[in-house]
């Protein structure tokens, strides 16, 4: 992704080229930090309210003041007008700032898409399945997104040291979870399964978006907690999250999964809730 526009709370706009975080942020001397990844299509955040609400509630998980939402509207808008392009990635940032200080930082930061995912898309995507924590208890963060993410980049180089695109975490005990950065979907008839958000998975909003059209379409939907046989017996399966929107599922643990009609349905009924 190309970073096309910085906004920064207290400075404006910024050159993209220009650092605006100090040494000693614990954002990255600890890895304490909230951030949203939203989709931007026609120039229009997709489902900004649900972001800034997830952004909230992750920094109350990690003791940050939350930000205020109209500062964080006002950021994107400025990045979003200085941004090139209609269609992008639209971030914010919410960081614990610097150490032995109670003065958190926020930035927002407007890229390109990733220029591979119409082919991952069309070609479908290729998973492992590795083990992950099914983070209940409230100190390992199952459910935030916060900027702790290695454990979920080096889950993701691990897929692809495999010869996959990306991985599915698994319980201990085979419960599936989600993906490093993608909810996971399968589909048996009508039926369309993901795990529950009790596992300590993240409430995707593309998720939430899914849940809410995929009747509409015919689909049933079960939340629950599924052991990997499920997903591996399924008709379909897909991944869901803002950037990659859904992404059919071919092979599972070098096992083939056929291709079916709910990854297409949804992803066009995505497309549509978001250009309206
Ligand atoms: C761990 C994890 N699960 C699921 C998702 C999908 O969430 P969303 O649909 O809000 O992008 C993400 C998004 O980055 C993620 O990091």
């Amino acid at each position: 992704m190309t970073l096309l526009a910085v906004a920064v709370a207290g400075r404006g706009l910024v050159d993209p080229d220009e650092p605006v975080v100090f040494a000693d942020d614990e954002a990255l001397i600890r890895g304490r930090a909230a951030f949203e990844t939203l989709r931007v299509y026609a120039g229009v955040p997709f489902r900004l309210d649900s972001h800034l609400a997830r952004l909230a509630a992750s920094c109350g998980r990690i003791g940050v003041e939350a930000p205020d939402p109209e500062e964080c509207r006002s950021l994107a808008t400025l990045a979003l007008g200085r941004a090139t392009e209609p269609d992008g990635v639209l971030r914010f940032y919410r960081t614990a700032g610097r150490e032995q200080t109670d003065s958190p930082g926020l930035f927002v930061l407007v890229s390109s898409l990733p220029p591979d995912l119409e082919e991952l898309r069309a070609r479908g995507s290729k998973l492992v399945s590795l083990l992950g924590v099914r983070a209940e208890v409230p100190w390992l963060l199952g459910g935030v997104k916060s900027t702790s993410y290695a454990v979920n980049m080096a889950a993701a180089a691990e897929a692809r040291a495999r010869g996959a695109d990306d991985a599915v975490f698994v319980t201990e005990d085979g419960l599936v979870l989600e993906g490093p950065v993608t909810n996971v979907w399968w589909r048996r008839g009508s039926t369309l399964f993901t795990p529950s958000l009790d596992l300590g998975v993240l409430a995707g909003v593309t998720r939430e978006t899914l849940l809410e059209v995929a009747p509409a379409h015919g689909y049933d939907v079960r939340e629950g907690r599924f052991p990997l046989v499920e997903l591996q017996g399924a008709d379909e399966a897909f991944t869901s999250s803002s950037v990659r929107e859904l992404m059919p599922v071919v092979e599972l643990d070098g096992v083939r999964l056929e291709r079916g009609e709910a990854a297409t349905e949804l992803q066009a009924a995505l497309r549509s809730a978001a250009l309206g």
